[in-house]
């Protein structure tokens, strides 16, 4: 079968656009924090994840334009080879201190933090243990392991505690739970959430 056939009859995206109805995609043409504008309209946006509103902040955007004049546009290279540069270095290490760890490691995305860190640290000997409504980049990253993946209920610590018995001793357990459940807004301290 051609792998391409699934793209061709990939048609309901066009049916609801036509209905006006698509919701993803949409053109943003500037932002300020909370305002954004969309085909020239002013809009409020309530998806965004600039919760400190630092995008905006004046340093941030003078201390970003430094390092623009100083490095380029690019890093030229993946951070295992060339592409550290001695800002990374200064940004974990001040991050570290911050949060009092003893070390920190940044990533571009929150996606690429969880791929990178579960997979990481599971292998395939070992068991992950994940929320089911975990972010799917948990769930990816926990792909990416080898590992053994099991799920229980969304905040269901019995079925958390029974799979957690069933393998205890018998290989290495990581449990990965979203501290936010954006997944489908729920929250890890709101029992019986409406799932
Ligand atoms: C809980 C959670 N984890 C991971 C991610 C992925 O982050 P990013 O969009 O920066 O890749 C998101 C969100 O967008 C998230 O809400």
């Amino acid at each position: 079968m051609d792998p391409f056939d699934k793209v061709r009859s990939f048609t309901r995206p066009r049916q609801v656009a036509a209905l006006g109805l698509y919701p993803y995609f949409i053109p943003i043409s500037s932002q300020a924090g909370a305002e954004v504008i969309v085909n020239g309209r002013a809009m409020l946006m309530f998806g965004s994840n600039n919760y400190l509103g630092l995008t905006q902040d004046p340093r941030v955007k003078e201390a970003a334009i430094r390092a623009l004049e100083q490095f380029g546009t690019s890093c030229t290279g993946s951070r295992f080879l060339n592409g550290t540069l001695d800002l990374h270095i200064e940004l974990e290490q001040r991050l570290a201190t911050w949060t009092q760890k003893e070390s920190a490691l940044v990533f571009t995305t929150g996606y690429q933090a969880n791929l990178g860190a579960v997979s990481a640290l599971a292998g395939r000997h070992d068991l992950i243990i994940v929320d089911r409504a975990d972010h799917a980049s948990i769930i990816d990253g926990a792909r990416l392991s080898y590992a053994e993946v099991a799920k229980f209920k969304h905040n269901d610590l019995e079925q958390l505690e029974q799979i957690l018995a069933e393998n205890q001793g018998k290989k290495g357990l990581l449990i990965v739970v979203d501290g936010v459940f954006s997944m489908e807004a729920t929250w890890p301290t709101c029992p019986g959430s409406w799932r």
